[in-house]
């Protein structure tokens, strides 16, 4: 246990999703660049690996979940069954801690780890939630506790809302929601209320619009620091090992030719669905590199379910692996696209490099990331079915055509309005400086 450090002790709580594990990690390299000594709760399964993290102390709470729950979609029962059974041993966890340190600066948690917040206050600690998905995904919240659609809409009156409303509000907030769903909304709703801060992985310029109506829906000061990985670039998050061979495939390939593709670490598909996306990748006749990942096709290992003569026909035109390095494949030369399910770590990752991207949203906050990215951003092709012929007209469309040059540049100018929010005097430098303040002065 590392001794506490001069500008204090702070607990962070994450939860046992890639997507969310990889912010909560950078955010704590990142505030231990700034004198604060840091302790990482995590659930065991899906740990952290420590070894990469030497600065950080590292504590495991039981969470009695199985492998295979985690690979389930219904991310809102999913995530009750979590705080449930790791409410009470995190209380302990946190109260020895607080024993030990004598003094903790605040507990951080995920929000989806809601119960960290009733922990905080019962303790008497200042929580803060790290909101690991885009800030527009903070107005659900609100809106889908109360399910007050029209009072909702028709205060939209913003381009840039008024695009998303149109396309994807009213059809996520019609879904009929579970049980599950509607507990963890008001939950989230709770605890964002009633935290003394809120962190946004995010930058002010893609969401000024969400930003300024999250401000007025929420009292507790909004800290947007992103992206992490930019503010904490060494950070190794994989709960799977990255294959380097795509890296030297890469440098074999011309400038801007390769599309990447990868759905991140939950979305799947059926084995149909797969053999469409292997004939459409391999009649665009575009070098690509895909990540399939073992159980992407229901029912596979991993690529058994690639369709015959597949492989012999993309020859070495196609490199697939099991997992990638994608921070580091965003930023090679030879990659000038990525088609992603739209998870907001990829749309962040791909927007500090300037990659356009084609997107096939699976579920949740993904359908909203895609409606930035190719409706209000213009910096993507939406791809709704998983069709061959569908699949290799939008990759010639963003790879080949003029189409896809406009589209290129105008990724290129976000990217660069990215890097601004980082340097000193940015937005998001200056959040960060912001939040350390509060921590410290707390
Ligand atoms: C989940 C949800 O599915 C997503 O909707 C939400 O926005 C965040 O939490 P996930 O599906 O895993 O995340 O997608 P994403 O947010 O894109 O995160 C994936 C992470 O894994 C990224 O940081 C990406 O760089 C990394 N990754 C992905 C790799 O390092 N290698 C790979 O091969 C694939």
């Amino acid at each position: 246990m590392e001794k506490q450090r001069k500008s204090g002790h702070l607990v962070l709580v994450t939860v046992p999703f890639q997507g969310h594990i990889t912010p909560m990690l950078q955010l704590a390299t990142i505030l231990h660049s700034k004198g604060f000594s840091i302790t990482i709760i995590h659930t065991e399964l899906n740990s952290p690996n420590p070894s990469n993290h030497p600065e950080i102390t590292f504590v495991s709470i039981p969470d009695k979940l199985t492998k295979s729950q985690l690979s389930d979609t219904d991310v809102a029962g999913l995530t009750l069954i979590l705080n449930k059974n790791c409410a009470a041993p995190l209380q302990k966890c946190i109260k020895k801690l607080l024993h030990s340190y004598g003094h903790i600066a605040a507990v951080l948690y995920d929000t989806l780890m809601y119960c960290a917040q009733t922990i905080a206050d019962n303790l008497r600690l200042p929580g803060i939630t790290l909101r690991t998905c885009s800030a527009t995904t903070l107005l659900f919240f609100p809106v889908f506790s109360q399910l007050d659609e029209k009072d909702f809409i028709s205060g939209i009156e913003s381009p840039e809302l008024r695009v998303l409303q149109l396309q994807r509000f009213r059809a996520l907030l019609s879904q009929n929601p579970t049980e599950a769903t509607m507990e963890t909304r008001v939950a989230f709703t709770n605890v964002v209320r009633s935290s003394s801060a809120i962190i946004v992985n995010s930058m002010e310029f893609l969401e000024q619009e969400a930003l300024s109506k999250v401000k007025k829906y929420f009292p507790a000061p909004i800290f947007t620091i992103g992206p992490l990985h930019k503010l904490a670039p060494t950070v190794c998050s994989s709960l799977l090992n990255e294959d380097e061979k795509c890296i030297l495939w890469l440098d074999k390939q011309s400038p801007e030719s390769v599309i990447y593709v990868s759905f991140g670490s939950i979305a799947s598909m059926d084995r149909q669905e797969l053999v469409e996306t292997a004939w459409g990748l391999a009649n665009s006749k575009q070098p690509f590199l895909w990540v399939v990942r073992p159980g992407l096709a229901r029912g596979s290992e991993w690529d058994e379910s690639l369709p015959n003569g597949f492989r012999e026909s993309v020859g070495e035109r196609g490199c697939i692996v099991k997992w990638a390095p994608q921070k580091q494949v965003l930023a090679h030369v030879s990659v000038g696209g990525f088609w992603s399910h739209g998870g907001w770590n990829s749309t962040i990752e791909s927007i500090c490099e300037g990659v356009p991207m084609i997107c096939k949203p699976f579920f949740g906050d993904q359908h909203v990331n895609s409606s930035y990215i190719c409706r209000v951003w213009n910096i993507g092709l939406e791809l709704h079915e998983l069709e061959r012929g569908n699949i290799e007209k939008t990759i010639k469309r963003l790879m080949v055509d003029m189409e896809g040059n406009e589209i290129r540049k105008r990724a290129m100018d976000l990217k660069e309005k990215a890097a601004l929010s980082l340097m000193e005097g940015g937005s998001s430098s200056s959040s960060l400086y912001d939040l350390t303040n509060q921590i410290s002065s707390a």
